[in-house]
C-alpha cells in the first residue's frame, strides 16, 4: 500500500524518512538497509548523523546495500557513489566499512559485476528497508525507461536527461559517466518495504504518474503500485503538488 508522509519542508521530509529508518533499526537485530544517492536523501542522513551524535541510535550491527554506481569511476572520485555515501554518512556513524556495499565502477568486465553484485545482495538474506529516489523520468536505483523491468543488477545506458540532471555533482557534463551499475527491479521489488523519498517542485510531475498513472517498464517507479508491502513515500509540498492538485480537482467534480 502506497502511504504518503506529507511534509511542509524539505527538512522536515528528511527527518520523516530518517524516522522510517530508525524505526527499521530498532526493530531488527541485523538490519539491512537499502540505500541511496542524490540530493533527496540528504536530509535524511543528516537526520540520521544527528540521532547517531546524541547517542539515540548505533549502526554497528547495520549492513547496506546501495542501488547503484557510476561505471568508470574508482571508488575514491569525488563524484562515485560510494565516495558520496562516505562522505554523506558512512565517515560519520559507527557503522563498520565492510559491512557497506556498492557496486565496483572500476571494472571492465561488467557482467562479472553484475554476477558479483547480485550474489552480495542474496547474501544479505533480504533488504528490510529499501530507500529510493525518483529520476526526473521515473528512474529508480539507474533503471531507466525501458520496455521491460529489470530483475537482477544491471550495466545500463544513462540517457541524457539523466546524465544532464546529475551533471551538478561533476564538473561538466561530458565528465558524467555514460553508463552505470544499477540494482534491477526485481532485487528493489523484493525488499520488505520501501521507502521513496521526493523532494522538490520539479518532481511533483512525475511523482503522480509513477503512483497513480499507469503501471509500465516508460515510468520504471511505477512498478511500485505492485508492491507487496507498504511504500511510505516522504515527500515535502511541492513534490506532492501534482497530486495534490488531482485530488482536489477530482473531488471537486
Ligand atoms: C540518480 C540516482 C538515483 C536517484 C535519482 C534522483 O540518478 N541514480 O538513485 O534516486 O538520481 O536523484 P536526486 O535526488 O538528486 O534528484
Amino acid at each position: 500500500m502506497i502511504k504518503i508522509i506529507h511534509a511542509l519542508t524539505a527538512e522536515e521530509a528528511g527527518i520523516n524518512a530518517a524516522e522510517a529508518v530508525l524505526e527499521v533499526i530498532k526493530e531488527k537485530r541485523n538490519p539491512v538497509l537499502g540505500l541511496d544517492t542524490g540530493s533527496s536523501p540528504l536530509g535524511m542522513y543528516r537526520e540520521l548523523i544527528s540521532r547517531f551524535k546524541s547517542g539515540s541510535v548505533s549502526f554497528e550491527n547495520v549492513r547496506t546495500v546501495n542501488l547503484d554506481e557510476y561505471a568508470g569511476l574508482a571508488p575514491d572520485h569525488p563524484s562515485s557513489y560510494r565516495f558520496f555515501m562516505d562522505e554523506n554518512l558512512f565517515n560519520h556513524i559507527d557503522i563498520k566499512k565492510q559491512n557497506t556495499h556498492l557496486p565496483n565502477g572500476h571494472t571492465s568486465n561488467y557482467k562479472a559485476e553484475c554476477k558479483r553484485y547480485d550474489a552480495v545482495v542474496a547474501s544479505m538474506g533480504g533488504i528490510d528497508l529499501q530507500v529510493l529516489g525518483i529520476g526526473h523520468n521515473g528512474h529508480i536505483g539507474f533503471n531507466e525507461p525501458s520496455s521491460f523491468f529489470t530483475s537482477g543488477t544491471s550495466y545500463i545506458k544513462l540517457t541524457d536527461s539523466t546524465r544532464a540532471a546529475n551533471s551538478r555533482f561533476f564538473e561538466s557534463e561530458e565528465s558524467v559517466p555514460t553508463h552505470a551499475f544499477s540494482m534491477g527491479i526485481g532485487q528493489i521489488m523484493s525488499a520488505q518495504k520501501i521507502l521513496l523519498i521526493a523532494i522538490g517542485k520539479d518532481k511533483a510531475e512525475i511523482l503522480e504518474r509513477a503512483l497513480f498513472g499507469p503501471v509500465t517498464p516508460e515510468v520504471p517507479a511505477s512498478i511500485l503500485q505492485f508492491f507487496k508491502g507498504d511504500v511510505l513515500v516522504s515527500a515535502d509540498e511541492e513534490a506532492l503538488g501534482e497530486i495534490i492538485r488531482k485530488q482536489s480537482s477530482r473531488s471537486a467534480c
